[in-house]
């Protein structure tokens, strides 16, 4: 992933758990922008195991739908394109209920 660096000014990075890897990411970019900055850049899977990536980012399509929990809160699914990165949060592409 590639951000724009000219002219851009953002906070310090923060760390955020991405299936158990750790990303860097700025306070104010999406979970969407974590998991893009993540090796894997994938989302969930589709039914056929198919990876899926982002597609509207503007949340309508939930093409960007992973997992998320704040500390010790549980997992709740999201559209990674609509919520921001908090320092706590840990991200999940697959639901964490169903892990074996
Ligand atoms: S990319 Fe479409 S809802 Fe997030």
């Amino acid at each position: 992933m590639r951000r724009i660096e000219q002219g851009v000014t953002r906070p310090e990075p923060i760390a955020v758990e991405i299936d158990g890897a750790s990303v860097m990411v700025h306070p104010g970019e999406t979970v969407a922008v974590a998991v893009l900055a993540s090796p894997s850049r994938r989302f969930r899977d589709d039914r056929s195991g198919a990876p899926r990536g982002m597609f509207c980012n503007m949340g309508t399509c939930s093409e960007c739908t992973v997992w998320a929990a704040l500390g010790t809160s549980p997992w709740r699914r999201v559209r990674g394109c609509l919520v921001l990165v908090e320092p706590t949060v840990r991200i999940s592409t697959r639901d964490p209920e169903s892990r074996p």
